[in-house]
């Protein structure tokens, strides 16, 4: 039975129970363990042997074809999984993963009627926009796909956007392309002024989620005309009600990012964070072309999303990899073995560049500008 709390006395009581609170923490603990010490005795132990020094030199010489960079990869996961350490810090990162996923379930469960009542009640208004689109399907990519090893499928449950536990988790960076240490809200400030020009007036937002990265989009460009889409209604929903909330006008539209709905040249920046790899490199195709669409003439796109293989260390890239099996990023591998700039160009984009603002290639970042 759903447990009774007063809120309303105390409107900024966190909105986990000790218990859950405490369990989130000793995961997040884990994982700040396994991907520091664990992490750094796993990769001295690899470049130790005789095989991983060589893909390392190999690796670091650079201006391979995609087709040698996977065989490399492959090479250096064979070595790694040989390797006791490793093995240990891989252990750990999956079962943090699955752990952290029903721990977050019962941590919304056992708040249910206070995520009821907040949802119930009537935020001040900013004067945003949601555009709910419950009939569209869902991409046939998506099929079978249960990203991030979420227990629940995309809008099939009905708290599926109360996911405030897995923040607690991954606050410590540590996960995925994400090195430990890192401040992900700074991080995600720091891409955004990646836009060349400072005046830009309509900014899109594909794959937005809810709104954090929109937030670091305002501070950026605080006059701006913000547009969010996404295909996840649930993540818009409660994106929404927090814009409104904390007084940030925005339009959030549920579509595919293929189909964005904006007029042709009516966009003067777009904007993506962590989108593209949870989408095969065809659908990627679709979603630049999409996007030359609706950008004005001398309109720019700044991606944010892992770094290439190419553009990390060996280590790291098998580090990379583990996701696509083992966190259920089926597209991971694929992406990260893509060249977003070559594409860009293809397309029609001038001015590419991709480059790393941070260690380990992240954030790294894919700018360009529409002819
Ligand atoms: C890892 S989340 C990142 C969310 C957000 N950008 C952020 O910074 O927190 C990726 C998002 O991309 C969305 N997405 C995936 N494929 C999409 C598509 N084809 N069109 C629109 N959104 C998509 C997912 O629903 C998800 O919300």
């Amino acid at each position: 039975m759903a447990m009774q709390i007063n809120t309303t006395s105390n409107p900024n009581s966190s909105n986990i129970l000790q218990r859950s609170r405490a369990g989130l923490d000793v995961l997040g603990a884990m994982l700040k363990y396994s991907s520091t010490s664990l992490r750094s005795v796993a990769r001295e132990d690899f470049l130790a042997t005789e095989q991983g020094a060589k893909l390392a030199r190999e690796h670091a010489e650079g201006n391979s074809s995609a087709d040698d960079i996977a065989e490399r990869v492959d090479a250096a996961i064979d070595l790694a999984a040989s390797l006791p350490i490793h093995r240990i810090e891989r252990f750990v990162q999956r079962y943090v993963a699955e752990e952290m996923m029903s721990r977050n379930v019962v941590s919304v469960e056992e708040m249910r009627d206070y995520h009821m009542m907040q949802d119930a009640t009537p935020v001040q208004g900013a004067g945003g926009t949601l555009e709910l689109d419950p009939a569209a399907p869902l991409p046939a990519y998506y099929e079978g796909v249960h990203y991030h090893l979420s227990p629940h499928g995309t809008d099939d449950y009905d708290l599926g956007g109360k996911g405030s536990g897995i923040g607690r988790v991954f606050r410590y960076g540590g996960f995925a392309a994400v090195p430990p240490g890192s401040n992900i809200g700074a991080q995600r400030v720091n891409v955004v002024q990646q836009f060349r020009q400072s005046d830009l007036k309509r900014i899109l937002e594909i794959g937005c989620g809810g709104i954090f990265t929109l937030m670091s989009i305002n501070r950026v460009f605080p006059k701006a005309e913000l547009i969010g889409c996404d295909l996840n209604g649930q993540g818009l929903v409660e994106g929404f009600r927090m814009a409104e909330r904390v007084g940030l006008k925005v339009t959030l539209r549920q579509c595919d990012a293929r189909d964005t709905g904006e007029a042709d040249g009516s966009i003067d920046g777009v904007f993506s964070y962590a989108l593209h790899h949870e989408a095969p490199v065809e659908v990627n195709r679709e979603i630049f072309r999409e996007v030359f669409r609706i950008l004005r003439s001398g309109g720019e796109i700044v991606i944010s999303d892992p770094p290439p293989f190419r553009a990390v260390d060996i280590f790291d890239a098998v580090l990379l990899e583990w996701d696509n099996d083992h966190r259920e990023e089926p597209y991971f591998r694929e992406t990260c073995l893509a060249n977003w700039e070559d594409e860009l160009r293809a397309i029609g984009f001038v001015d590419v560049e991709g480059y790393a603002l941070g260690d380990h290639g992240y954030p790294w970042v894919t700018r360009a500008v529409k002819p």
